[in-house]
């Protein structure tokens, strides 16, 4: 087991009609104003916006609104919040969303708190670190990204259609709120993004090229079946609250960092790879994934053959073959079979979208860094393993 450092700052209320803590957590922070940031309309739709503005106005809290961001969300909406938050005299951010809305309401915290006043793009493109964010909270509603407990966000710029993360504990959101019953609404289509997204974090971690780690696998293991068991009840049962508690509980888990304690931090090919699909084709980013992950795993899986065995075998339910390569090749087409169930793409083309030799070249340009950097630690992968992959997942 490698040494490491477990950190999880954030407060989580969880369950039904959580929503109405919100502005009692928000007074809690000791803020003067906070900004509402939320996405293109749900939360208008579902009314749990006029819940959270109730909430806010019960607990004497001042703020300011700005809504509009959308999946994969864009840098411009983040320039303009960070002006927003500046003219109000903005000290608190309240995410009401999913991944981008709790993204770009971290973005905007980097960039007001950046007393250089420079381009917050620069923390994304790693020109600068940022030393200090605004305090987010978080009232999620869909179970995906993650990102209500993780240390990252990961926005998109425009100019270049480029597609960038940027990972400090500072952002860490202060609070949680989490309510299943939020997650009803979701689409079935984002319901089946956001298991495959969820799974997808514990499967980055899982795959590493570290040594034992018995608890840390076990706990894996079962998130993953978890997560399958229960997205497939909500292929059919939106409205069941046992299995949209399941998954959202088990999407915060498999980010916040616990599912990789004892690894070396994992793979995360998967995720490089699908960063550019998801900046040049906007497409959604669980669907990316799993578009992606069949090619990464059968292009990798010779460098770790047993680990791929064991993922086939106690997360999978294969029956072990006549060796390792075997078992894991099965392990692989298992994964891809769930993918369909719960109609998830197992290739690019599943997601209508054609892929040129350029576009396969330009991705693996973007995603390499222009040649700057290789991805992944089950195999590093240059441009040209990128490359492999995209034309192999086409
Ligand atoms: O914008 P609205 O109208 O709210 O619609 C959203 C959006 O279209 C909709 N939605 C959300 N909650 C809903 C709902 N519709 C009905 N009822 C509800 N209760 O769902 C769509 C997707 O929302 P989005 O926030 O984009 O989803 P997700 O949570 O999957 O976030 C994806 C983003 O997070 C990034 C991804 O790259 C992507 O940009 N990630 C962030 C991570 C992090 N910060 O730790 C880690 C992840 O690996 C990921 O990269
Ligand atoms: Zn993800």
């Amino acid at each position: 087991m490698e040494n490491f450092t477990y950190y999880t700052p954030t407060k989580v209320v969880f369950g039904k009609e959580t929503e109405k803590q919100t502005g009692d957590l928000v007074k809690e922070q000791g803020c003067r104003k906070v900004l509402v940031h939320y996405g293109s309309g749900s939360v208008k739709r579902t009314g749990l916006l006029d819940r959270i503005y109730a909430s806010l106005d019960e607990a004497g809290i001042s703020y300011v609104s700005l809504g509009g961001v959308v999946p994969n969300p864009r840098l411009s909406l983040i320039y303009q919040g960070i002006d927003l938050c500046r003219k109000e005299g903005v000290d608190f951010i309240l995410a009401v969303g999913g991944g981008s809305v709790i993204d770009s309401a971290k973005a905007i915290g980097y960039g007001v708190a950046d007393e250089e006043q420079g381009d917050v793009w620069d923390f994304y493109e790693k020109i600068r670190e940022p030393k200090a964010c605004l305090p987010v909270g978080v009232v999620l509603t869909i179970s995906a990204a993650g990102s209500e407990m993780s240390n990252s966000s990961v926005i998109t710029n425009e100019k270049g259609w480029l597609k960038r993360g940027c990972n400090y504990d500072i952002c860490r959101a202060k609070f949680a709120v989490m309510n299943p019953e939020i997650t009803m609404t979701l689409p079935k289509y984002q319901t089946a993004c956001g298991c495959t997204d969820i799974m997808m974090h514990t499967m980055e971690r899982y795959f590493n090229q570290s040594g034992n780690m018995e608890l840390t696998d076990g706990i894996s293991e079962h998130l993953l079946r978890t997560v399958m068991n229960n997205a497939r009840i909500l292929m059919t049962e939106p409205d069941n609250y046992q299995a949209r508690a399941e998954v959202m509980w088990a999407g915060s888990l498999s980010h916040n960092g616990l599912t990789g304690c004892g690894t070396d931090g994992g793979d995360w090919a998967c995720h490089q790879l699908e960063h550019e699909l998801g900046g040049m084709f906007d497409v959604a980013h669980g669907a990316g994934l799993a578009a992606v992950w069949g090619s990464w795993a059968r292009y990798v899986m010779d460098a770790r053959p047993e680990r791929f065995a064991k993922f086939a075998v106690n997360v999978m339910g294969v029956e072990p073959g006549e060796d390792d390569m075997a078992t894991a090749l099965r392990g692989v087409e298992k994964m891809e079979e769930f993918y369909r169930q719960i109609e998830m793409p197992v290739c690019i083309s599943d997601m209508d979208i054609d892929l040129t030799e350029e576009q396969m070249r330009e991705l693996a340009e973007k995603c390499s860094h222009f040649g700057k950097r290789t991805v992944g630690c089950v195999k590093k992968l240059d441009k040209e393993d990128m490359y492999q992959i995209y034309r192999k997942a086409r």
